[in-house]
């Protein structure tokens, strides 16, 4: 069985002997080790079941020792760097030759960000390394907001979840990478493209396939829930057509009636994008546990996080 704590000094103690841990970052939390132990590297894989081409993400305490794992950071780099970190960025970069090609899955590049979580921030402070942390799920599945996600997931292999609450972004972070110096979207994420180009300007939508995607989070069927999940963007009739079912919707703010419904959630009864996805996935952690025939989720409006609420779901719903 884990531990949920909140203590740092066990947390620091079992990353100082190349353990695991999970960790709370203000979009999910991680699956946390030293990016410089081959075995704490090694174990994260392991855990997550996650195939080793798949490189992670690096979290550092702070914007200036950014330079101690990417070089030949792009102006527009900098100047993101310093508008959202901490916050919900990732920036692929060039990467140092001293971190490890375990964390970049041999790639010249290395993703980093850093994480705006209190508890966090205060551990990382206090060590000697950055952490490389995947979402502390097994590959595929939903990521975990709340501690009690990840004691689900793993009950056995994780000694201690560093327990920092809901997460208040609740999505991935959204990843930028570089192509001759201008911002490429890898991932979309919990903060919003508009507010990226308000910075940094127009950001070019990476051009790939499904079977090679820049980031391996691309992949067509990801996020999801073990129930059949299907994206409409017609609820009520939806709903007429599966009355032998028993359905659970999740709506942006409308509450639907029907005799198959047996849950509901509304992600905003005010309709506001950033508590629709702060709420989404505790939403489908919710769904996914009440053995469910069906889980109907309603397709969102187009704009802003919205877009990244939309890119999950379709993600959710792919067979
Ligand atoms: O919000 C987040 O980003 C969370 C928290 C824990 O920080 N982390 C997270 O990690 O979502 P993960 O491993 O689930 O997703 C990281 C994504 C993967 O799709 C991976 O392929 C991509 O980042 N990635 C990592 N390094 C990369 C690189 N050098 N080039 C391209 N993509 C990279
Ligand atoms: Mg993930």
């Amino acid at each position: 069985m884990n531990t949920i704590s909140k203590s740092i000094p066990e947390a620091i103690a079992l990353l100082n002997q190349e353990e695991v841990i999970a960790i709370p970052t203000e979009t999910v939390y991680g699956l946390a080790g030293n990016i410089f132990s081959p075995k704490a590297i090694a174990s994260i894989f392991s855990i997550k079941k996650r195939p080793t081409f798949n490189p992670l993400i690096v979290h550092l305490k702070s914007v200036e020792s950014l330079p101690q794992v990417a070089r030949e950071i792009p102006i527009k780099a900098a100047h993101l760097a310093a508008a959202f970190w901490p916050g919900p960025l990732t920036m692929v970069l060039k990467k140092q030759s001293n971190v490890p090609d375990l964390v970049t899955a041999g790639k010249d590049t290395v993703a980093v960000r850093v994480p705006n979580h209190e508890l966090t921030l205060a551990l990382l402070e206090q060590l000697d390394f950055p952490l490389a942390a995947p979402s502390a799920n097994p590959f595929g599945s939903i990521s975990p907001t709340q501690a009690s996600h990840v004691a689900q997931y793993f009950q056995e292999e994780v000694p201690l979840i560093l327990d920092g609450g809901s997460c208040h972004k609740g999505i991935e972070s959204t990843i930028i990478g570089f192509e001759n110096d201008e911002p490429v979207l890898y991932r979309l994420g919990s903060l919003a493209i508009e507010d990226i180009e308000a910075v940094v300007g127009p950001v070019a939508v990476h051009n790939y396939n499904e079977k090679a995607p820049p980031a391996p989070g691309m992949l067509a069927r990801h996020y999801a829930p073990a129930t059949t999940t299907q994206l409409t963007t017609a609820m009520s009739l939806d709903l007429n057509q599966n009355l032998k079912l028993r359905v659970g919707v999740l709506s942006f703010s409308n509450t639907y009636q029907s005799d198959c419904i047996v849950a509901q959630e509304v992600l905003s009864k005010s309709g506001s994008l950033a508590e629709a996805s702060s709420r989404l996935y505790a939403a489908l952690h919710r769904l996914d546990s009440q053995k469910l025939d069906l889980i109907l989720v309603e397709r969102f409006p187009d704009i802003g996080l919205g877009k990244t609420i939309n890119d999950r779901l379709k993600r959710a719903a792919k067979k």
